[in-house]
């Protein structure tokens, strides 16, 4: 048989919102949603129960909160797994240039960068040692300006191709290509950058007294057949 029994009273707050002594009523024996009662009827916390809300409160508050950590910890993850967008700009390109006439160039975007490829005539290359004198480094010796394979009069693999990063070293505008001699008698045909009047030859080579300070950049790239380019991918057959 289960019964009310009355409890010790305490000092507490009634639910009227004064605080005075509280008389607590107790059912004896366990039952499921027994709470101890006040004399008002209402159920109030005993310590038990206090403890009880607080564990659960801890619990929930936890798991909320790992929950918001996860969720927001997707994004980062998100941010450091390459996209398929990263992956192709940084993959190596492979461009074909067979079908280039001599003294055509084509454009070609690697990495978000822009890159000229140019097949130089013969004439052109005819051109390239009149101009050194007004270079200046007509040898390529900056050496952070194009890979090893580069270092040559031609600053390339194949002499008839060229290869450059399509970026005025001055501040990165886009040269413009002129590929016909004069009407400047130092000029041999190259590249024009209309932002500040910076100047480079047919193989990207810096004039003298302009504000670009260095020869254009070649990109790491071999061939990997006859006439397909691989841009971005230096190292096997040439
Ligand atoms: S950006 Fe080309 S000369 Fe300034």
């Amino acid at each position: 048989m289960r019964h009310w029994f009355r409890t010790q009273p305490r000092f507490d707050r009634h639910p009227d919102g004064k605080k005075g002594l509280l008389q607590i009523y107790q059912f004896s024996g366990k039952a499921k949603n027994d709470r101890p009662r006040s004399a008002y009827g209402s159920a109030i916390m005993t310590d038990d129960v206090d403890r009880n809300r607080r564990h659960f409160l801890a619990v929930a508050t936890a798991v909320t909160g790992g929950a918001g950590i996860a969720l927001a910890a997707i994004p980062f993850v998100a941010s450091l797994k390459p996209s398929a967008r990263a992956e192709a700009q940084g993959a190596p390109v492979e461009v074909a240039v067979g079908s280039l006439e001599p003294g055509e160039m084509i454009r070609v975007i690697w990495r978000g960068r822009l890159v000229f490829v140019l097949r130089r005539s013969e004439d052109m290359l005819a051109r390239l040692p009149k101009v050194t004198e007004y270079l200046d480094d007509p040898d390529s010796l900056n050496a952070d300006q194009q890979p090893d394979f580069a270092v040559n009069e031609y600053r390339s693999r194949k002499p008839e191709f060229l290869v450059v990063e399509g970026s005025c070293t001055h501040l990165g505008c886009a040269p413009l290509e002129q590929f016909e001699v004069g009407p400047a008698a130092d000029w041999f045909g190259g590249f024009f950058c209309p932002c500040h009047g910076s100047k480079f030859d047919l193989a990207g080579r810096v004039y003298k007294g302009v504000p670009a300070p260095t020869n254009m950049r070649v990109p790491p790239y071999r061939f990997i057949q006859n006439d397909v380019i691989m841009l971005g991918a230096e190292s096997g057959a040439a």
